[in-house]
């Protein structure tokens, strides 16, 4: 059975129109020069504290492919030791024990397997992997944080998606 108060989030940053990473997959955009006058500071801490609510993170293949993109250039993995579930059909290199790879029906490993079992889900991507979590009526939340930059053409937020997803404003 579900837990009750068990929670999916969708979560990615995205440029103002929309796209994850450029067609070609890289994110270099994500590092931005421009400064928020009216914003409040990350402060590391608080990041940290809020960092440790999150129980597990789903992600897509191509998603797990660029985090170990970004280990190899020493910029570590971003994950921490928390389970991370990583959805593909082929055989994918496992670098970490808390890495488990999985094949199938999407609303069967929410439902079934993560929801009693994790109190915080985040998904983090990719466009593929959000799209499907909504389609199929997976998610409880998105939280889309957005950059102030255009790039123009890339892999959607919400990438594929085949129909209307009407959603509340929080
Ligand atoms: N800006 C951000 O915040 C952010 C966040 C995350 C990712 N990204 C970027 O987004 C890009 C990746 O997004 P994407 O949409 O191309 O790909 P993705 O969603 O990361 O991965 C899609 C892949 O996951 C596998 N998959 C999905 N559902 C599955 C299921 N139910 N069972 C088995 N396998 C399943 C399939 O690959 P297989 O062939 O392996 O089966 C599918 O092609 C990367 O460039 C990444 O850097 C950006």
């Amino acid at each position: 059975m579900a837990s009750a108060d068990s929670r999916v989030t969708i979560h990615m940053a995205a440029s103002l129109d929309g796209y994850i990473a450029r067609r070609d997959g890289s994110v270099d955009w994500l590092e931005t020069s421009d400064e928020f006058a009216d914003g409040e500071p990350m402060d590391p801490g608080v990041v940290e504290a809020f960092l440790k609510t999150i129980d597990c993170y789903v992600m897509g293949s191509r998603t797990y492919e660029t985090a170990l993109g970004f280990e190899a250039q020493g910029l570590g993995w971003s994950y921490g030791d928390k389970p991370t579930f990583v959805l593909t059909s082929r055989n994918l290199p496992r670098m970490r024990e808390n890495v488990e790879f999985y094949a199938g029906d999407l609303a069967q490993l929410v439902n079934g397997r993560l929801r009693p079992s994790f109190r915080s889900i985040w998904f983090v991507g990719g466009g593929l992997v959000s799209a499907e979590c909504l389609r199929l009526g997976l998610a409880d939340e998105v939280s889309y944080s957005i950059l102030p930059i255009l790039i123009g053409d890339g892999v959607a937020f919400f990438e594929e998606l085949d129909r209307d997803v009407a959603l509340h404003l929080a």
